[in-house]
């Protein structure tokens, strides 16, 4: 049973495949809009979510499929005790593939072990978002016709920001790339993917403002602070506003910097910036139901197969 619960489960081949069909679903949705009749995707939210849930089931009714789920823990049986693992077993009888999101690290991969239906991490504490990745992959890709020879600037909350961890993991597979991580000291990125990059001799540097690498990046990817992860309400609001972007920063960015986000950002990007025609986040918004169609359609298709 293939899942997909780290990026790095799929090849870079299979991550093209996944793009290539998820461009074809946005150039004639019409063509799939019954192409999984009679299928069902339960998502399982026991965190918070707009974007990755409601994506996943947009992604699945355009497709003719059915959804069927819970958006709280508070709303599911696990509020009166029940095992992750037992609510996996139960409800993978009710359902073809199933989409969940968990506070707990490692969560959809135990899941995983005792499912009988694909599991797709939605997003695991501060670990991985790896569907947010192939949103910003196909993003990345449509905006700048490759995925490859790219400054990417990482900036904010990059040691709870699980989409971070996912993206340095997906492109540090392409050839050319270089990160330059922006945060705080208390915020940078987790030792144990330093050292991974370390040990693949892939370039990055750590730096603390923006301003000093504007020029150089070919990608400016924001991030929120994210509150729900600090043990500590005062660190919070000490770290939160670290870093603001706004029209004045960019003066000296390049004119095709892809500015992304994954959303949601608190104030981290001015409402100022969003009609420059660099700012792609609300693009990214739209191509995750594509990506998230195409990645059920190849998920079932191996299931079956
Ligand atoms: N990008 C993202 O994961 O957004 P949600 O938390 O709204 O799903």
């Amino acid at each position: 049973m293939k899942h997909l619960i780290n990026i790095t489960d799929f090849t870079t081949e299979e991550i093209r495949d996944i793009l290539d069909l998820a461009d074809d679903m946005l150039a004639d949705p019409r063509k799939y809009a019954d192409s999984q009749r009679g299928r069902i995707l339960a998502t399982l939210f026991f965190e918070p979510s707009t974007r990755t849930r409601l994506s996943f089931e947009s992604a699945m009714l355009s497709m003719g499929g059915s959804v069927l789920g819970f958006s709280s823990a508070e709303s599911s049986s696990a509020a009166k005790g029940e095992t992750l693992t037992d609510t996996i077993r139960t409800v993978s009888n009710y359902c073809d593939i199933i989409a969940m999101r968990h506070p707990k690290e490692g969560a959809p991969m135990a899941g995983a072990m005792k499912s009988n239906v694909p599991i797709i991490n939605a997003g695991d504490g501060g670990h991985n978002h790896p569907t947010q990745t192939l949103t910003d992959l196909l993003t990345i890709r449509r905006e700048k016709g490759r995925l490859d020879h790219m400054v990417i600037g990482l900036c904010g909350d990059l040691k709870f920001g699980r989409t971070v961890h996912s993206l340095i993991g997906a492109m540090s597979r392409y050839e050319g790339i270089s990160f330059v991580m922006i945060s705080p000291p208390e915020l940078r990125v987790p030792e144990y993917i330093l050292r991974d990059l370390d040990d693949r001799k892939i370039p990055y540097r750590q730096v603390e403002t923006m301003e000093e690498v504007m020029p150089e990046l070919d990608i400016l990817y924001m991030t929120r602070v994210q509150r729900e992860r600090f043990f500590n309400e005062a660190d919070y609001v000490r770290l939160k506003d670290t870093y603001i972007l706004d029209p004045e920063k960019l003066t000296t960015a390049k004119k095709d910097l892809a500015i992304m986000h994954p959303l949601p950002r608190v104030n981290e990007i001015s409402t100022r910036v969003d009609d420059d025609p660099r700012a792609v986040y609300f693009t990214q918004v739209r191509n995750g139901r594509f990506v998230r169609m195409a990645l059920i359609t190849r998920l079932l298709e191996e299931a079956n197969a």
